[in-house]
């Protein structure tokens, strides 16, 4: 089989790809390992940035997110059994964020391939890419029991953190740049509406909370746990007491309980590979970078990655110019590390770091005592929060 593009991972990195690049008149192929029910399953975050919002409605992906999707002007800051809201339209000129699961997403974008779009191949996992330094780079992969190859003129890698399109870089081109932590997040979904209309970061002594939501029935809470946390370990009305501490507040803001449907741990980690392109393979989303979930960044830095990567192809066919395809890695780093900065800001000053001394805790209060009493350190955080700008 030969392509254009071809792309590698049916997240939401490779399928908006592979949508931006139709929409564009340019042929794409994607492979990926796993079934459809699975990629439309899997839980992920579920914050969108104002500026994924705009991608998505423009590439005739937003009608369901515009109907379903819930927008929200702001966060809450808990810490100290204070309150404290951000008003992210307030602080920014009028950027807010869509909540919309990362599954919907993906469910939507699938839709419309399989209508519209070139070919999606589930169960065809890439074995390797090979003459990514030539100008016919190639994907190996396997698909019903059979070995095949992909011409291509070029490769996108967008098949997460554990794909394969990252090992074509030469290892000594490659520069990683890491940090794990020593904790994860016991996430859990559960069948009762929302105890809170936004979301809520916690900070508390026994350890970060988040009160997140999937709809007005479904509510999604995540609970620091240290790192190895098997969740099985977790009883439900265990979970429901420590949310309930840690949320606590000195008003009579009350938690909802309700079944809990599922429960997996995350681990954290920041981690980015350095260059995200070499020849004509190029790297975007999780194959290219990690980041810790506080912020929510992971889906919006993939959109990013794909978004520079089509204009870039675009404007080499209307100019002729590889300019912007040449920039693609130094372009998204820029991006990518304003995220990475912000994620490990939210992420330390939320968690309590195993040995965190008392005045480790105190300078985690000052600097949410600073985000509640300042308007530079508020605005700070809002535009973090509602994104960096694309270009
Ligand atoms: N061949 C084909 N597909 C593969 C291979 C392979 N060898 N290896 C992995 N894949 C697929 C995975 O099954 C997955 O569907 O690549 C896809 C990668 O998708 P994601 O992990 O969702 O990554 P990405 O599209 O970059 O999206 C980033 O995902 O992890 C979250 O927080 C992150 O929200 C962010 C988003
Ligand atoms: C989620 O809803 O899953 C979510 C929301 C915000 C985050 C992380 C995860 O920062």
């Amino acid at each position: 089989m030969r392509t254009t593009v071809g792309i590698i991972g049916a997240g939401p990195a490779g399928l908006l790809l592979a949508r931006l690049l139709h929409n564009a008149g340019i042929d794409s192929v994607v492979l990926e390992s796993r079934d459809r029910a699975y990629v439309e399953q899997r839980q992920r975050a579920g914050i969108l940035e104002q500026g994924t919002v705009d991608v998505l409605r423009a590439a005739g992906a937003g009608a369901r997110m515009d109907r379903e999707g819930l927008p929200h002007d702001g966060i809450e800051l808990r810490f100290d059994r204070r309150r404290h809201r951000v008003d992210f339209p307030a602080l920014t000129g009028g950027r807010a964020v869509m909540v919309y699961a990362q599954t919907e997403v993906c469910k939507d974008l699938i839709a419309l391939q399989l209508k519209e779009g070139g070919p999606l191949l589930f169960e065809a996992e890439a074995l390797a890419v090979e003459d990514a330094g030539t100008d016919s780079p190639r994907v190996r992969y396997r698909h019903e029991g059979r070995e095949s190859v992909l011409e291509c003129d070029y490769v996108v890698g967008c098949d997460g953190f554990w794909g394969v399109a990252r090992k074509a870089v030469p290892e000594h081109l490659s520069r990683v740049f890491e940090r794990t932590y020593p904790f994860g997040w016991l996430g859990v979904l559960a069948d009762v509406p929302p105890s809170h209309d936004e979301l809520v970061y916690a900070r508390h002594d026994r350890g970060f909370a988040l009160l997140s939501m999937r709809s007005p029935s479904v509510s999604r809470l995540y609970l620091q746990v240290p790192e190895g946390t098997d969740a099985a370990d977790w009883g439900d009305e265990e979970i429901w007491d420590e949310l309930e501490r840690r949320f606590e507040t000195g008003d009579d803001w009350r938690l909802e309980r309700g079944p809990i449907t599922q429960k997996s741990v995350t681990p954290m980690r920041s981690y980015v590979h350095e260059p995200m392109r070499h020849g004509r393979l190029f790297l975007a989303g999780d194959a290219a970078h990690i980041v810790p979930p506080t912020g929510a960044k992971g889906l919006n830095l993939a959109v990013g990655d794909v978004v520079t990567f089509a204009r870039a192809l675009v404007h080499l066919g209307e100019t002729g110019s590889a300019e912007r395809l040449d920039a693609y890695s130094e372009t998204c780093l820029r991006r990518v590390w304003q995220a990475e900065r912000f994620s490990y800001d939210m992420t330390t000053m939320l968690h309590r770091a195993p040995g965190a001394t008392p005045f480790d805790d105190r300078i985690q209060l000052a600097r949410l005592d600073r985000i509640a009493t300042s308007r530079a350190a508020g605005t700070d955080l809002a535009e973090g929060y509602t994104g960096f700008p694309l270009d």
